[in-house]
């Protein structure tokens, strides 16, 4: 059977048929899912049975993998299940039992509930995540997409030249102020330090554009910071309506890869006493949104 992309639903998110991710990828098949990426933003790959190295083998075929530090919490305590190649993002000790509730490491990890895009605290932010299904728990723990390109889209001409020429500053340290988790060491704080991202971004092989929002995105450079907060707050209130969202209802040996220049994503609540064992590679974005060299904030 011929590789399939059937969307599913109007703006985002589209599953792939007819293809068995363990086999090298042809040409032919990479570039229809760079057009497919391109189109639906989000791509679901279900019945995929992956070893981590097929996992990498399938995301080094998409392009480069991201080499910037990750696992932060986990590297701290030496707390590798997995290879460091890979993003972690279990609920799970190095012995694959679930986190204790009151565990720093799970309440920081745990931010990724909020709305965001991978890495868009990193001066070169990443282009794909590819997250794969191992465990999954018995209810809860959905992913779900919104569409920052149809957000854009349907935003008015106003609101649009207001958000075309801002920056913004992205941390850890604005998302999980969020959840009020504030405890940082001065080491962390200063390995936290914002990084500059633009607002409104273009996709390269399209020309659509997006708006560049993310739980890390703290401030907008010239602004006072309650109304910095306000807009952006506004803007991800009318860029998670539900018809720009997809929800994927995770089985094990599922595979979703998602496009972060164009979408933001959160993981929703479960059971925290089960396990859940999901895994991320990342591919590296080809550039910094703007210029860095008086990114950071004093
Ligand atoms: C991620 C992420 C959410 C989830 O892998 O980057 O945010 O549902 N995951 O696990
Ligand atoms: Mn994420």
């Amino acid at each position: 059977m011929p590789m399939q992309i059937r969307p599913l639903g109007p703006f985002i998110g589209a599953e792939v048929d007819g293809i068995d991710l363990r086999e090298p990828l042809t040409p032919a098949q990479a570039e229809a899912i760079h057009h497919g990426m391109d189109r639906y933003a989000v791509l679901v790959f279900r019945g995929q049975p992956l070893t981590n190295d097929q996992h990498m083998a399938f995301t080094l075929a998409l392009g480069p993998l991201e080499t910037t530090q990750k696992n932060v919490m986990r590297s701290a305590s030496g707390e590798f299940r997995i290879p460091d190649s890979f993003n972690d993002v279990s609920n799970l000790d190095r012995n694959n039992q679930p986190y204790a509730p009151g565990d720093r490491k799970r309440l920081f990890a745990i931010g990724n509930r909020l709305w965001h895009s991978d890495s868009s605290f990193k001066v070169v932010p990443a282009k794909y995540s590819l997250l794969r299904a191992v465990r999954i728990p018995s209810a809860g723990g959905n992913t779900e997409f919104a569409h920052m390109g149809a957000a854009y889209e349907a935003l008015d001409g106003d609101t649009r030249d207001l958000i075309e020429p801002l920056i913004c500053e992205h941390s850890q340290l604005f998302s999980r102020d969020v959840i009020g988790f504030r405890e940082f060491s001065p080491e962390e704080r200063e390995r936290f330090k914002p990084v500059r991202q633009r607002l409104v971004r273009t996709l390269p092989r399209t020309g659509r554009k997006s708006i560049y929002l993310s739980s890390h995105a703290g401030t907008i450079m010239g602004w006072q910071l309650p109304e910095a907060r306000l807009l952006l707050h506004d803007l991800t209130e009318h860029a998670t309506q539900r018809e720009f969202v997809y929800s994927h209802r995770w089985q094990v040996n599922d595979l979703v890869m998602w496009d972060n220049r164009q979408t933001m994503h959160r993981g929703r609540p479960f059971p925290p006493e089960e396990p859940r064992d999901v895994r991320r590679t990342t591919i590296k974005g080809h550039a910094p949104t703007v210029e860095q060299q008086e990114a950071v904030a004093a």
